[in-house]
């Protein structure tokens, strides 16, 4: 089952970003669907890791890119990182009490915060560095 789908509209307009960004739909798809499936602690804890670790390396590139160019609006922008990463982390402590909720709870967070952020804070700042952006994912 897959829950989230790239769209045209969450493109940023550079390559590498947008597959970076494609990767993270995946790692939420693989998580929210173990939750679903009712897969052991075990698989749906290292599934998290990985995309809280995927979402955490793709963050720091952007605001390591927002810091060394000077980018007019790091605090706004790294605040919004930080507070997705805050409610994916409450997700990871409840899911284990009420894994339905969570998975629908991840679906809506990512859906709306891939609408928002990308749309909005990404694309901002990846027209104004151009189109220099190396990514650190690698395909699988
Ligand atoms: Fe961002
Ligand atoms: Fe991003």
């Amino acid at each position: 089952m897959v829950m989230l789908k790239w769209k045209p509209v969450f493109s940023v307009g550079d390559p590498a970003v947008d597959y970076e960004h494609r990767q993270l739909l995946e790692l939420v798809n693989k998580a929210a669907q173990a939750i679903l499936e009712n897969k052991s602690e075990e698989v749906i804890d290292q599934l998290f890791g990985d995309l809280l670790h995927g979402i955490s390396v793709h963050f720091a590139h952007e605001e390591r890119l927002m810091r060394t160019s000077g980018y007019d609006q790091l605090d706004t922008h790294k605040k919004d990182h930080e507070r997705l990463l805050d409610v994916l982390r409450d997700i990871m402590d409840c899911q284990r009490h009420a894994p339905q909720k969570s998975s629908k709870d991840l679906a809506k967070l990512l859906s709306d915060w891939f609408i928002g952020h990308f749309s909005t804070h990404d694309t901002r700042l990846h027209n104004k560095l151009g189109p220099h952006y190396q990514t650190n994912m690698k395909p699988s």
